[in-house]
Order: C-alpha cells, then structure tokens, then sequence
C-alpha cells in the first residue's frame, strides 16, 4: 500500500534528537510504504491546538515522546486499553473522524526482552527504578507476564506507592523508598528514571544486582549511560539499553497506522551501524 501523502511523525519538547524519522524510513523502505515522517517541537502550551490542527488537515499519525504523553492521553478521542491504564499514550492514529491513543512502550519492552534477547520475565523478581511516565507504560506489560514480584523504587516514596496502589490488580507489584532498598538482589534491575538526561546515576543500593542480574536501561545513548555504567562497574554482564525497546514500539506504531509489522533485527543493527555502538546489535 502507497499513500505519498500520508504524514506521519513525532512530537516533543525538544525533538531533536530523535531516532524515529530514520526508525519508521527504514520500516518504510522495507514495507514498501511511502509517506513523510516529520519531526513537530510543540512546548507544552502549544501541544493541544497543534496536534489538534495536524489532524484536521488531515494528518495520519503521531508518535508522543517527553513531555507530552499524558496531554496525549486527553487529546484522544479513544484510548486502548493498555493506553488506558499507563494513563499515557505515545502513539496517535487517525481512524477516521476519531483519534485513537495507545500506548506501545511497555509491548516494545517486553518484545525487546522475550524476542530479541531471549529473556523470560515470567517468575522472576523485577526491581524497577522510578515511579513517572516510563515505569506507568511498562508496569501493565511487565505484570502480564506473570513474574514473582515486581518492586517500584522511588526517591519520593508517595509516587511509587500510587503506583502500586494503581497496578496491584494486575499482579504482585509494591513500592519501596529508594533509600530503603536491602541488599536484597533481583533478577532484574530496570532504569525507568529521568536520571540519565542529567548524567546522573539514581543512588541504588549496589546489593540489588550480583553478577547474573539484567541491567537494563529505558534510556539509550551513542555510548554507556550512567545507569549501565553503574551496572558494569559492580560486575553485572547482563546489560542492555533501551535500543531495542525504542525499536520495537516504533513497529508497534506501525503496525497500528500501516496494518503490517515490520522486521526489526534489521533497524536495531543499522542504528548500532550508525551511533558506532556495537552493544546495540
Ligand atoms: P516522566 O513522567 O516524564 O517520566 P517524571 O514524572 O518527572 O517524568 O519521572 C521521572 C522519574 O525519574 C521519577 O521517578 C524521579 O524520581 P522522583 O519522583 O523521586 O523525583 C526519577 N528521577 C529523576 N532523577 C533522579 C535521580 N537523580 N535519582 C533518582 N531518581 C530520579
């Protein structure tokens, strides 16, 4: 299917660097699609009206990144339920006179871990660090897969507490003080703080992982982040960035605007060719 004049692309506050127009090209040179793909920086006063105006002129589809995901939410004329309960989207299609928001984070987490890297969730203990937008769009995913407890660590304990209170229903999940962490290890240990974008590292209790502990970090950069840094430096061999995931709710977006889900393996491997970064192949 080809329709040049579709318009697609991703909005946030800054955008710049964002990976999505080379994501969804390369899903497009693959499909066989043709479409524009744009970047949109809206501050948050603006974001409404625009993405608003977007649709009307007839727009297909937006991706929503940092810090718009829950103006989306309210923007949206239908959410899906996994959309629903993140109380986020990052994802908006046009279908017909309605948009619809869903939320592809947490499915492109949980793809990444199972098809790509061959992980099992299911049974495992999960330590999660940071109760904000990225751990409510990963929580609902990660308790679907039925693992033996999830705990959400936060500097601001009320934040992690809401969000157990919000998701227990769905699974064994609880909340703990960031401070308050024993030297308990777990199965895995995921970043879903904002700590990276300022070059800082969350002051994790360093018993939470030995050496067999997946690291895995939501954010991504050309180099270590911080938080991998931390991991490799206490010796955990198992670390991941959040490559992968990025790619993976990029084909989840696709797949709801386009009706054909994309190979991935392929785009993981030229985005490791083109940030030089072998560790994200
Ligand atoms: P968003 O909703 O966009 O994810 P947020 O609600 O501000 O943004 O969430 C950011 C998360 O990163 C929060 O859990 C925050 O912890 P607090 O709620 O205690 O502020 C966490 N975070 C940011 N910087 C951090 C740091 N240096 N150490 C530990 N946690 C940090």
């Amino acid at each position: 299917m080809t329709d040049k004049s579709a318009q697609f692309g991703v909005v946030g506050y800054p955008i710049g660097h964002s990976w999505s127009p080379f994501i969804h090209g390369l899903f497009a040179k693959q499909t066989g699609h043709q479409f524009t793909y744009r970047l949109f920086e809206y501050p948050p006063d603006d974001f409404r009206s625009k993405v608003l105006a977007f649709f009307a002129r007839g727009g297909n589809g937006l991706n929503v990144t940092v810090p718009h995901k829950r103006a989306a939410a309210e923007i949206a004329n239908e959410l899906t339920p996994r959309a629903e309960r993140a109380g986020s989207v990052n994802t908006l299609a046009r279908q017909e006179d309605r948009i619809l928001g869903d939320n592809t984070d947490g499915g492109g987490l949980v793809r990444d871990l199972r098809d790509n890297l061959g992980l099992t969730v299911t049974h495992k203990t999960l330590l999660i660090i940071g109760a904000g937008g990225a751990t409510r769009g990963i929580l609902g995913p990660l308790l679907a897969l039925d693992p033996a407890e999830i705990v959400i660590a936060n500097r601001n304990i009320e934040k992690a507490n809401g969000m157990a209170a919000a998701f227990c229903d769905l699974g064994p999940v609880r909340a703990s003080a960031l401070a308050d962490l024993s030297g308990e290890h777990y199965d895995y240990v995921i970043n879903a703080t904002s700590a990276g974008l300022s070059g800082e590292v969350p002051e994790i209790n360093p018993g939470v992982c030995n050496a067999d502990t997946i690291c895995y970090d939501l954010s991504y950069s050309r180099t270590d982040t911080p938080f991998i840094r931390w991991a490799k430096d206490r010796g955990c061999i198992n670390t991941h960035q959040g490559w992968g995931m990025l790619v993976e709710q990029a084909a989840e977006s696709y797949w709801l605007w386009h009706g054909v889900r994309p190979e991935t393996l392929p785009v993981l491997a030229a985005l490791a060719g083109q940030t030089r970064d072998r560790s994200i192949a």
